[in-house]
């Protein structure tokens, strides 16, 4: 039987650097009997050329659409570009961000064509899931990235520094949410010599936020807590206690990392305005949940920012910043979904497995994910 191909298109969106599957991971998926096609290029931002995909034993395309016309499999970072996604069919099964919430309509849309479609979102967070959990590793950059852009742009230093010169005192950075990416950015920010104070509705984060050398600043207002770990939203009285505090919190701070989210809503306004202009001039925030509305009133996505003073930077993509290893990393966890789905080179995913069925969004020509179809249902009725 021929083997099943696995295809790489070039992603298409302005911010994307990133590439779905890297030389390495492209290596494992021939030996293990599959065949991998990759456009011209899909690897160049990431740090890989054509010729590091060749030697791991791909097929390099000129086009896009040689791609959709011969693979089965079509694995990509964002959502499919729609100029592609017009001669995806029955046929391919795709692997990739599918935004399956925040998009919903674009889903229904992909899913009509008759396609098997996976979205890492939906990947259930349980212990054998790991490594397949894309969201995980891309908010670990993202944690990272955003550190060294608050770094990089704020025009002090981060460490307490003793000269002949006199004392440089170290930088306070106030981390807001400390999920994977906040967690991340508490760490790296604290190897830059910052003190760092980190704040999440999720109490049971209190300690890892002490582990990592931070303050846990403490605001009586808790969320609950769902399935996954994931936080919910507070109520609006528990929301302005939470903006007052924060606002205090974020007029001693010189920096703010910001990287609160609630999975499928927009993420909740933690820094007012009123916040911002109390800031002191020079502080510089960092708001990684641009791409869901923002954590801070002033951020535009994509755009500097400056209130008062105060620098306001949302990257839609912060994982795309160090596109390096944000591929390195997505790409393992697109070979090991791929890994579980294949078996002897053939697509043969489980059904009732609970990963599988668990990231499954699409197939048959229908939404299945009941979380996107119950979101379509009321756009509809809105
Ligand atoms: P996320 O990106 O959805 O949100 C980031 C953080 O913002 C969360 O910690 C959330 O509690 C916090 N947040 C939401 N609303 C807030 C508010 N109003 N004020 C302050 N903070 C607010 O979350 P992420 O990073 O994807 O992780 C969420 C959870 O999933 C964590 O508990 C993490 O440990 C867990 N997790 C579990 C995994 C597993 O078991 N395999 C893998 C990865 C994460």
């Amino acid at each position: 039987m021929v083997a099943a191909v696995i295809g790489v298109p070039r992603e298409l969106h302005p911010h994307e650097r990133r590439v779905a599957l890297v030389p390495a991971a492209t290596a494992l998926l021939v030996q293990l009997g599959l065949g991998v096609l990759v456009e011209t290029g899909a690897g160049a931002e990431a740090g890989y050329d054509d010729a590091a995909y060749q030697e791991a034993g791909a097929t390099v395309v000129e086009s896009a659409d040689a791609i959709v016309a011969q693979a089965d499999v079509l694995v990509t970072v964002g959502a499919i570009d729609p100029t592609l996604a017009a001669a995806v069919d029955g046929r391919h099964t795709l692997l990739g961000f599918h935004d399956p919430l925040g998009d919903p309509s674009a889903l229904q849309r992909l899913a009509a064509t008759g396609a098997t479609v996976f979205a890492f979102e939906f990947m259930p967070r349980i212990t054998r899931a790991q490594s397949m959990d894309a969201l995980s590793s891309q908010a670990t950059v993202a944690g990272y990235h955003a550190a060294l852009l608050a770094a990089g742009r704020s025009p002090r230093l981060f460490p307490l520094l003793m000269t002949a010169a006199g004392t440089v005192k170290a930088r306070s950075v106030l981390v807001l949410g400390a999920g994977v990416a906040g967690l991340q950015a508490i760490a790296t920010a604290r190897r830059l010599g910052a003190v760092v104070t980190a704040f999440d509705v999720r109490p049971a984060v209190k300690e890892q936020v002490e582990s990592l050398g931070a303050r846990f600043l403490a605001i009586d207002v808790a969320g609950e807590e769902q399935a996954g770990g994931y936080a919910t939203g507070l109520d609006e009285e528990q929301h302005r206690l939470e903006q007052e505090a924060l606002a205090r919190a974020c007029a001693d701070a010189d920096i703010v990392i910001a990287t609160a989210q609630i999975p499928g809503a927009p993420a909740p306004e933690l820094v007012t305005r009123a916040a911002v202009e109390a800031m002191r001039p020079g502080s510089v925030i960092i708001d990684l949940a641009a791409s869901t509305g923002g954590n801070c009133a002033c951020t535009i996505a994509d755009e500097e920012v400056v209130v008062g003073g105060v620098l306001i930077l949302g990257p839609s993509n912060p994982a795309a910043g160090i596109p390096g290893t944000a591929s390195d990393l997505y790409s393992a966890n697109v070979r090991t979904f791929l890994q579980l789905i294949c078996t002897d080179g053939q697509l043969a995913p489980d059904w009732d497995d609970e990963v599988v069925a668990g990231a499954l969004v699409a197939r048959g020509g229908q939404v299945t994910a009941e979380r996107v179809l119950e979101r379509l249902a009321r756009m509809g009725t809105e």
